[in-house]
């Protein structure tokens, strides 16, 4: 670690504790070089046990949210004597190490915060890093910049210019390939690898037949028109539909797609000839859930979440994102000068449409579903509320009820509307889109799609709903 010399360590939180026989320990000694520490939750009891304090489990857990009183100090600085922060922990500092002062408590924690500046040691039971604590930005800011002086300098320009670097150093003058799936992801790697290496690099983009509007259109216009990254567009919608017929079962059509997906792919790659090198978007948050391995699974994640690619392929992995957050990887493609569009897109599911059609998908459906979902992602849009929804589209449950258009009675299919709010994906609440909005969209919807005769609100949060139907 002295080797490495950086500005500041930070010893995170963990579901250990400190006195439980396979807890995760350091090395003293790391105390002593001078380099500005900052302690999480578990972070802040091993320093506070390794120097000399004190960890009790005190029979008090705290959860949730908490209020907690600062005083004046360097990592609470600017920030309010009485501020809320979200706890997660059962043992407790209860002694902080020697020479520290305690800079905040809460009800159940008597040393919610502690610092000694002058050996650069600063620890919090509290979690700043989730958006729970309004204030834990803050903390994190004044731990980096004022306590750890270290430069604020993560700019888009500088990920790219290291990044280009380095996948150069990584391919020398062998070729790439990349499967693009209309994400950002995929779509942010792809331009890094092209802007890196050019022409080494070649895009596969299967079509299957289960995108929504005009998206198809608008990858091979990015990336073949605009970028000029050599682009193989596979046109599979047909072997998709015909693998589908009659499936109603979601879990048997994720499963074919997915199969048939790698299978498209792995087509297009031998015919491309001998390309050793893979491009996949992974995150920074995909290593921290494999637990940081390196050279996971070569799955083709950010399509389709199934399958992997066949062993005979042997391909190495290039991972520019590696080490970026969602939210940096879209101030990376806007830098790239990707469309705004594709920069802010909400997340799609690989299998797509197969998985918004209740029931067999048939192409007399997919075709009803994307035009609904183009009039409702159109008016979403003109009411200014894309950005905020975490998702927001249209669900073709195949049954059919009875309407009356003109003078004629109809047999028509729904549409549902669905639209939430999220910040992850795990939990998530129903939108309340605007009534005069739902109109809008519902007029237009069964006007405009022959077949449609009735469109209905999903008003249901996850839990106990998932986001998706299927
Ligand atoms: P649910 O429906 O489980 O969805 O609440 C959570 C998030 O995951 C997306 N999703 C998928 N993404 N392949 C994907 O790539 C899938 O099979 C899949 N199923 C759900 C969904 O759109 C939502 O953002």
């Amino acid at each position: 670690m002295r080797a490495r010399n950086p500005y500041a360590l930070v010893l995170s939180g963990g579901p250990a504790s400190v006195y439980s026989d396979d807890a995760p320990r350091v090395d003293p000694a790391l105390f002593e070089l001078g380099v500005p520490t900052l302690g999480i939750c578990y972070g802040a009891q091993l320093m506070a046990l390794e120097l000399g304090g004190r960890v009790d489990r005190t029979g008090v857990s705290e959860f949730g949210r908490t209020s907690m009183e600062a005083t004046e100090s360097r990592l609470l600085a600017d920030t309010p004597p009485e501020q809320t922060v979200w706890m997660s922990h059962r043992d407790t500092v209860v002694a902080a190490p020697e020479g520290a002062s305690i800079v905040a408590t809460s009800p159940a924690t008597p040393v919610a915060a502690f610092e000694a500046p002058e050996r650069g040691l600063y620890g919090v039971q509290f979690h700043p890093e989730v958006v729970h604590t309004p204030h834990g930005m803050d903390v994190l800011k004044n731990f980096l910049y004022r306590a750890a002086e270290a430069p604020p300098s993560w700019t888009p320009a500088a990920v790219i210019e290291e990044q280009v670097a380095r996948i150069r150093a990584q391919v020398g003058h062998e070729r790439v390939l990349c499967a693009l799936s209309g994400g950002v992801d995929s779509a942010v790697a792809a331009l890094l690898v092209h802007k890196a290496v050019g022409e080494q690099l070649t895009c596969v983009f299967v079509d299957h037949g289960l995108l929504r509007q005009d998206e198809a259109e608008q990858v091979v216009e990015t990336f073949g028109e605009h970028f000029h990254v050599p682009l193989v567009h596979v046109q599979a919608q047909d072997r998709f539909l015909e693998l589908l017929d009659g499936v109603e079962e979601p879990e048997q059509k994720r499963k074919i797609i997915g199969r048939e997906f790698i299978r498209v792919f792995e087509e297009e790659a031998r015919r491309l000839g001998d390309v050793r090198w893979l491009v996949q978007g992974t995150l920074y948050s995909d290593v921290i859930e494999s637990g940081g391995t390196e050279g996971v699974a070569a799955t083709i994640k950010s399509h389709h979440n199934v399958g992997g690619l066949p062993e005979d392929m042997k391909m190495r992995l290039v991972e520019p994102l590696r080490l970026l957050f969602k939210d940096e990887v879209r101030r990376v493609g806007e830098e790239l000068g990707m469309a705004e569009r594709m920069v802010w897109r909400q997340p799609f599911p690989g299998p797509g449409l197969a998985i918004r059609i209740i029931g067999a998908v048939t192409a007399e459906r997919l075709e009803i579903l994307r035009q609904a979902d183009a009039v409702l992602q159109e008016e979403v849009r003109r009411a200014g509320l894309y950005g905020e929804l975490w998702q927001s589209f249209a669900v073709l449950p195949a049954v059919r009820s009875v309407g009356v258009q003109g003078d004629e009675r109809t047999y028509g299919y729904p549409i549902v509307i669905r639209a939430v709010t999220s910040d992850d994906a795990m939990t998530a609440d129903w939108a309340r889109l605007p009534y005069d909005l739902v109109e809008t969209i519902s007029a237009r919807i069964v006007n405009e799609i022959p077949g449609v005769n009735r469109v209905v609100l999903d008003v249901t949060s996850k839990p106990p709903a998932t986001i998706e139907w299927e």
